[in-house]
């Protein structure tokens, strides 16, 4: 959205810097409206050249070389400073700048900003030239040295801190960094405290800064932080590498959280949690989001990125590190599930529209707009791909040899894939495919059985194009008509067009489970009929495949219903039943199961079946399924609930938010059979944000909405990361008939407030993303309602605004009414 630059950038014009930076002082005299910065940077030249120092919306105040006053030689432009070679010293000199910012009008939080009175930072991808003229790109390291000047007692910024007075505090980061890992903050804070031995006997100290009413809210991240740093020695043989690590929270953030060396930033809502603010699923996201910024420190801070078009050098790897971390804290299977909806949901969205990339882009305009889902989900779906491809010890032994061979140094994806190649005497040119093209691969399978030989033809499909084939790891296992698993999962590489895999011995045809655990990003094109997924939802031994054999038997169903007016589907019924009452499932995989196919599904699904989708169709649809859900539920519900007897069991430990997710799916259901009365009991005994919000939820349907919203609000309206979720839920849970009109009452809330990038988001993208029937209104004034508001937060944050735009991938799908307006 943000097009600063009206030129295209591209991979192939990349050039290594003519100069180097090796160390820099920053002085900051922090003020709302003048700050200044002082920069004492060492350069060295290279080779003779002009020097060029990115930099925008700075006042220059001075420049001196070598000591002398130079801003004679300097020429100002819109987007830095340039100095003649001529006039630039041959060997390594210093030069000082001295600017001022304005952070309190610095709405866009990039660069130095305010936050409810607290400075901060936020530097990644090209935030740093908004603090100070520099070499602000990943391949130019150099060791920061930072005073920080100001009033407020909190003064903070990366490494460890060496000095301190009255007003100021000098700061040291021993490892050369690039720009965008620096940070700063400033503020009247608290700290939550604690500390890490690491395997070799440092110890570490670890601080989570908060403001002082949330100080209660810290201890969930800080044990998640010190699993992750165990874990990353376990797994990885990664230690930390200073005396301290910190994480400071802030309100207004736009992106999840920050990696900056040795100083996190996070936004609060990924910090903070406590059974009565905090759901199961907020502590999941907690857990996640600290260990893969944590994890960060080896992928992307000690190896960075030579470039940004290599951003999923370190974004893919992380993503990847922190599923194999989440996967190993909670179970895999459930984990894997939500990440591949997730992968669907959002990256084939993307790979299937106008801003369809590769995972290694070869062009950009704003990088701001490149941390997609491509570049982090796809990304590491190829770091999975290897790992399945080489297997984990080998894998390990390339991981060892990327960190020795690379500590210390701006990367590539050419350099990653050769760690590979190298340490497995393997060519993966082939492979490199998958970062260079865009798409989502589609598998189309047939199969034959003779002489008790059993063969899989599989054939692959890029953008319908004749594209070169890819290396495609999928993994298949056979059962016999028992359900016996005759064949364990064995992986097949697919590296041609066609290919044909034979499995010989095999008694009777037997029924195929493939692609388990989901070994590829790809489409698999198989037509099944009902009675092999509701076979595969009962045998199948992979709880990947299982789930997806279920979710195809309810698209099935919900397809007929909508197509043909059909009640759920008489098999589908009878498989829930069965899941449901089948002792040997955990009851947070149940919960799974039982969870509907995703609007997005069912409107590809019609797509395919050359039908224009309907959403408000396809919704009403949804709801009839739930209602027949119920029904057949109707005599267990009581037991159920008796089992499942968790209320208030609040447990940041998550022994029992299987249970509670069952629970929930249940609650909900049940609200069909006795009009919301069970939710209304357990929302007012519930002492946990889980009951409190999966109740919440279930009442949004019924005669109890208005009341319990109205009791929501007047329990949380003084917190605001609660609130956010009473923007969040009704706009996703209300009716499609009237959201539209809920969300615009809403948007004039007084506790709406676009500015801050989470309450933006709880309303306008819960809305676009999570009530797709009330977006899509036929009326069109849903898309009004979004790009309205899109064009106002533009003008203030390009960068939230640009990332709403993504609810615009889909509209195409539908009919050509709503698209009119
Ligand atoms: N690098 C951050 C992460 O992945 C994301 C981020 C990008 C945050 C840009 C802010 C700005 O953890
Ligand atoms: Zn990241």
């Amino acid at each position: 959205m943000e097009i600063t630059k009206t030129d295209r950038i591209f991979l192939s014009d990349y050039k290594p810097s003519d100069y180097k930076i090796d160390d820099v002082f920053l002085t900051f005299k922090l003020h709302p409206s003048k700050t200044i910065v002082i920069s004492k940077m060492t350069i060295v030249p290279i080779k003779k050249s002009n020097l060029f120092l990115n930099g925008i919306k700075l006042k220059l105040k001075d420049v001196k070389i070598n000591g002398s006053s130079s801003i004679s030689l300097t020429k100002v432009h819109d987007e830095g400073i340039s100095f003649e070679a001529s006039d630039l010293p041959d060997k390594a000199f210093s030069i000082e700048i001295t600017t001022e910012i304005n952070p309190q009008a610095n709405t866009s939080l990039e660069g130095l900003y305010l936050s409810n009175g607290m400075y901060c930072t936020q530097c990644e991808a090209e935030g740093f030239r908004k603090i100070t003229y520099y070499l602000d790109r990943p391949d130019i390291m150099a060791k920061f040295k930072v005073r920080v000047e100001s009033k407020h007692p909190t003064k903070l910024s990366n490494g460890n801190q060496i000095d301190e007075g009255e007003g100021w505090a000098v700061w040291d980061d021993p490892w050369p960094k690039p720009s965008y890992l620096f940070a700063l903050v400033a503020g009247d804070l608290l700290s939550f405290d604690d500390y890490f031995v690491t395997r070799s006997g440092k110890e570490v100290v670890l601080k989570i800064w908060v403001r002082k009413e949330d100080i209660n809210k810290c201890a969930f991240a800080m044990d998640a932080l010190k699993r992750s740093m165990l874990w990353d020695e376990v797994n990885y043989g990664r230690e930390y590498d200073l005396s301290i690590f910190q994480i400071v929270a802030v309100d207004d953030f736009n992106m999840g959280a920050m990696e900056n060396k040795g100083l996190n930033i996070f936004n609060s809502k990924y910090v903070l949690a406590s059974p009565e603010t905090a759901t199961d699923n907020d502590y999941k996201l907690i857990e996640g989001i600290i260990a893969h910024e944590y994890f960060h420190n080896w992928t992307g801070n000690r190896i960075t990125c030579r470039d940004w078009f290599q951003l999923s050098l370190k974004e893919g790897l992380t993503v990847f590190r922190d599923q194999q971390f989440s996967a190993d804290q909670r179970g895999s299977g459930i984990k894997r599930i939500n990440d591949v909806i997730q992968l669907r949901n959002r990256q084939f969205e993307e790979d299937n529209g106008p801003l369809s990339h590769p995972v290694r882009p070869s062009e950009y305009k704003e990088i701001n707009n490149f941390y997609t889902a491509t570049i982090y989900e796809k990304g590491a779906e190829l770091i999975n791909m290897l790992h399945k491809l080489v297997g984990p010890k080998a894998y390990k032994e390339t991981l060892d040899l990327y960190f020795e061979r690379h500590d210390g140094e701006a990367c590539t994806i050419e350099d990653w894939i050769k760690v590979f190649e190298d340490n497995n005497e393997i060519d993966l040119k082939q492979f490199k495919l998958w970062y260079e093209q865009a798409g989502t691969p589609i598998v189309t399978v047939q199969e034959s059985f003779k002489n008790s030989q059993y063969t899989l033809k599989l054939k692959q499909t890029l953008n319908n194009k004749n594209n070169e084939p890819m290396l495609i790891p999928i993994s298949v296992g056979l059962l016999n008509k028992k359900g016996e698993e005759v064949l364990e999962t064995n992986l097949l590489t697919l590296s041609e067009r066609e290919q044909e895999f034979t499995f010989n011995n095999i008694k009777t045809k037997p029924i195929p489970s493939i692609l388990r655990d989901f070994s590829a990003p790809v489409i698999i094109n198989y037509k099944t009929t009902d009675e092999q997924n509701a076979f595969l939802l009962q045998y199948d031994t992979n709880e990947f495949n299982k789930w997806e054999a279920g979710q195809k038997l309810a698209r099935s169903s919900i397809i007929q219903t909508i197509l043909e007016g059909k009640p759920i589907d008489g098999l589908f019924a009878n498989s829930i039943k069965k899941v449901i009452s089948n002792k040997s499932l955990e009851p947070g995989y149940k919960a799974v199961l039982l969870k509907l196919p995703t609007q997005d599904s069912l409107t590809d699904d019609l797509i395919k079946l050359g039908e224009t989708p309907d959403p408000l169709e396809i919704h009403k649809a949804l709801i009839k399924t739930e209602i027949g859900c119920a029904e057949i539920l109707k005599d267990d519900f009581v037991k159920l609930f008796k089992e499942l007897k968790t209320m208030n069991n609040q447990s940041s430990d998550m022994a029992d938010s299987g249970k509670r997710d069952l629970h929930s799916a249940l609650l909900k259901l049940n609200t069909y059979n006795d009009g919301g009365e069970l939710a209304f009991s357990r929302y007012n005994q519930a002492k946990s944000m889980t009951d409190l919000q999966s109740a919440f939820i279930s009442l949004m349907t019924t005669d109890f909405r208005k009341e319990i919203i109205s009791k929501f609000y007047d329990t949380w309206k003084h917190d605001k990361l609660v609130i956010d979720k009473w923007f969040s839920l009704q706009s996703i849970n209300c009716d499609p008939q009237y959201a539209l009109e809920s969300a615009i009452d809403l948007s004039m809330h007084q506790d709406f407030n676009y500015k801050n990038p989470n309450r933006f988001r709880s309303l306008i993208g819960s809305f676009c993303a999570g009530n797709p029937a009330g977006f899509h209104v036929i009326s069109g004034k849903g898309y009004k309602f979004a790009a309205d508001w899109i064009i106002k937060q533009d003008k203030i944050n390009p960068q939230t605004a640009a990332r709403l735009c993504a609810v615009f991938q889909s509209w195409k799908k539908y009919d050509k009414t709503r698209q009119n307006t």
